[in-house]
């Protein structure tokens, strides 16, 4: 993005649970036009008002635009160099953005985990957006950027040290702390209902390969871990990781964008650690099984509902000390080119979902507006997008760390 704008990011939606937390970040990060010119966004005055007198000042510019007003979002993208959004489910409300950011050549960025409205995406506008230099860049919270960054950061080490590829990572959630909000779940339940009404869409949900070009959609590697089993690469038990439908796609997507840096044949599965011995195994369990349902509930079956009646609705998540004290701590057991062994290491300082997801997505917003970039343009990964530039910007700003050793 070149030409001269008002701002170089708008943060549309807000005045949500999610939202207000980008904004608050940039607020005491940035300030109010000095090093970076941004704006609040979303659909109703007043609210956005209230919002910004709670996490900013009177300085901050606010923007109306409505997902149904095509108009309102032509005219809101046309004045930033970078739209960072946070109105979900995506799948609901935000394809006319994409398109208008593709139009007014304005970069992107969202916080979208639903796989198959960004094969959509994908579909409709990769050619487009390549065509014109514009960056749309989907998964810029916790799916994906810790996992896309962290396999990017790994790969650059690794090569480094042995000038190839690894040849396998194996992502681990050894720990976390957080909660969920109710827009995460509102997205969750949207693609699950899609998923059970179109069967394309389930099968874009289960191919490793969904979100990768068009060309590209087969490789190694096979659908995600469904079952608490035992793992070598951890030497202990694992579960599902809810997250691993989207960033291991995206990782994929990734490798296949940049022209498969990581090798053809590049293995990538992601999963979570419930320990060692018998008390790992019950841990797996214990852990899984309300996961399954709460993922999997059938739309409108009365399961579903109750599940539903008790989470948290659209606007509500976890609470700022729940943020504050949370943490994540991903290790990426990685097999090195001539069979050694290497370890990656990337944590995070706040909960994943939120306190961690606002600082991220709020330096991506900048790093796409500000930095020296990769001449990427396109549907585009995190990585493949920002690279280097987004690195440096999650250690310097975000609260993440990224370390490898090797055995
Ligand atoms: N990937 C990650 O790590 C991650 C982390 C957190 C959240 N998320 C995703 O981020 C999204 C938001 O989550 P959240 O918890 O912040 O949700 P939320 O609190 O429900 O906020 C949704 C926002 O969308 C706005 N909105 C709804 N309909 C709109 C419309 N027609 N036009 C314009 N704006 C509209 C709402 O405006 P009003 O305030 O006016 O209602 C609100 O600002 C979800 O899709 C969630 O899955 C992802």
């Amino acid at each position: 993005m070149s030409q001269a704008r008002e701002f170089d990011v708008v943060i549309w939606g807000a005045s949500g649970f999610t939202g207000r937390l980008v904004a608050e970040y940039l607020y005491k990060k940035y300030g109010v036009d000095q090093e970076v010119k941004w704006a609040m966004a979303g659909r109703n005055q007043t609210k956005l008002e209230r919002v910004r007198d709670q996490v900013a000042d009177r300085e901050v510019p606010l923007i109306l635009a409505d997902s149904h007003d095509e108009a309102s979002l032509l005219e809101m993208s046309g004045r930033t160099k970078v739209i960072c959004t946070t109105v979900g489910p995506y799948g609901k409300y935000g394809s006319k953005l994409v398109a208008a950011c593709v139009a007014q050549k304005t970069d992107y960025c969202d916080l979208c985990g639903e796989v198959p409205w960004m094969r959509q995406m994908i579909d409709q506008h990769h050619e487009t957006a390549r065509a014109n230099g514009t960056k749309i860049v989907h998964t810029c919270g916790f799916d994906s950027i810790p996992s896309d960054m962290g396999v990017y950061f790994v790969q650059k080490e690794a090569m480094a040290q042995t000038g190839q590829p690894a040849q396998e990572i194996n992502m681990r959630v050894r720990s976390f702390s957080g909660g969920v909000s109710g827009g995460t779940l509102a997205s969750l339940s949207d693609s699950v209902e899609k998923a059970y009404k179109d069967k394309e869409q389930f099968r874009t949900l289960i191919d490793p390969y969904g979100l990768n070009p068009t060309d590209y959609r087969s490789g190694p590697d096979g659908r995600d871990l469904q079952a608490v089993v035992y793992d070598e690469a951890s030497d202990g038990w694992i579960y599902p990781f809810i997250m691993a439908g989207i960033n291991t796609k995206v990782v994929r997507r990734s490798n296949a964008l940049a022209g498969f840096p990581y090798g053809r044949n590049f293995r990538y599965d992601e999963a979570t650690m419930s320990g060692p011995g018998v008390s790992g195994r019950l841990k797996g369990i214990a852990a899984a099984v309300p996961l399954g349902i709460v993922a999997g509930a059938k739309p409108g079956s009365l399961l579903k509902k109750t599940i539903d009646a008790v989470l948290p609705k659209p606007g509500e998540g976890p609470s700022q000390s729940a943020r504050e004290n949370g943490y994540y701590n991903l290790r990426f057991y990685t097999t090195l080119a001539d069979g050694s062994k290497a370890l990656g290491k990337v944590t995070g300082d706040m909960d994943p979902g939120y306190g961690s997801t606002a600082k991220m997505m709020g330096e991506a917003a900048v790093c796409l507006a500000q930095d020296e970039l990769p001449e990427t343009a396109g549907v585009l990964t995190p990585a493949v997008a920002m690279g280097d530039a987004l690195l440096h910007r999650l250690e310097t700003n975000a609260g993440l760390t990224f370390d490898y050793q090797a055995d």
